[in-house]
């Protein structure tokens, strides 16, 4: 018989994340042990299997968030953080199609059409994600258009650089680890989140196109399972980059949501009033009808 898959990377420091085949998962901090007894200092090289992927991305993505968890204080969720989130879905979503292709070509140029393939086609499921922000942030009664060309939340264009700097790479495999992150942690988004969202909208109106779609309830949830099948099929040098990227977009995002959730409604709305330099009445002053917490950060 087999012996079960185990899979390790190293993603920070002297901490690897160390994952089963059978769905064990930990963190392993190396402490002055010797690298010969330690057999997890060395990278590993071994097959990859569905359990023990899936477990080392979503450990990569848990890592990334520690720390900022606990400080993060969740304010009141409101219209105006709402439609900060929209602008930043947008800008994450604009240009994911154009920066895929560019990898893909890549990997077409480096002899890897496997890997092409795979980032053609998320391409292509990408694609006019970028629209479903806009009509929502149309539907209410923002000039989209114009705030997103003037607009850019500040958590996230970091997470933009990171996704245009992994794409232009002349080995781009981590930008796959980065698509795994935003949409992992979009497809924990249920019903309920939605339903949260809709409640701080005025009556009538549906602007949670895009939370829809990257939500449990749209296609993230099967774009994660076939991204986990991907990764899992690849040498294991590509699933050590995939994994180390997704830890470090996990930073990234994390960092992004406690700069983002630290702002008051007030600073949110001078902010974008700012930018387009006009006032934006009907999402001020807002409040939750329910008065529970939510993050309305929406990512994809
Ligand atoms: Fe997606
Ligand atoms: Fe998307």
């Amino acid at each position: 018989m087999a012996q079960p898959v185990t899979e390790w990377v190293n993603v920070t420091g002297d901490t690897s994340i160390i994952a089963r085949e059978s769905g064990e998962v930990w963190f392993h901090t190396r402490k002055g042990t010797e690298a010969d007894v330690d057999p997890f200092v060395a990278p590993m090289t071994g097959a990859g299997s569905l359990g023990s992927t899936a477990r080392l991305l979503d450990g990569a993505i848990n890592l990334g968030f520690t720390g900022i968890e606990k400080r993060l204080a969740r304010p009141e969720p409101t219209l105006a953080g709402y439609v900060v989130a929209l602008v930043g879905a947008y800008h994450t979503s604009v240009h994911t199609p154009r920066n895929l292709r560019r990898a893909a070509k890549r990997f077409e140029e480096l002899g890897r059409p496997e890997v092409a393939a795979y980032l053609e086609l998320r391409a292509r499921e990408e694609t006019g994600h970028d629209r479903l922000a806009l009509k929502d942030l149309r539907a209410l009664g923002v000039p989209g258009e114009r705030l997103v060309a003037n607009f850019m939340p500040e958590g996230i264009e970091p997470l933009c650089k990171c996704f245009d700097d992994l794409c232009a790479q002349d080995y781009p495999i981590g930008c796959i680890g980065y698509s795994y992150c935003l949409e992992r942690i979009a497809a924990l988004k249920q019903d309920s989140d939605i339903e949260k969202v809709q409640a701080l909208c005025p009556d009538g109106i549906d602007a949670t196109r895009f939370l829809r779609s990257h939500s449990s309830l749209g296609s993230e949830a099967s774009h994660v399972a076939e991204t986990i099948e991907f990764v899992a099929s690849l040498p294991a040098n590509d699933r050590i980059s995939v994994v180390r990227e997704t830890y470090q977009s996990a930073l990234i995002m994390a960092d992004g949501y406690n700069h983002e959730l630290l702002k008051s409604e007030t600073e949110m709305l001078a902010e974008m009033e700012q930018a387009i330099g006009e006032p934006l009445p009907r999402i001020a002053g807002s409040s939750p009808s329910q008065g529970e917490e939510l993050d309305t950060r929406p990512a994809a």
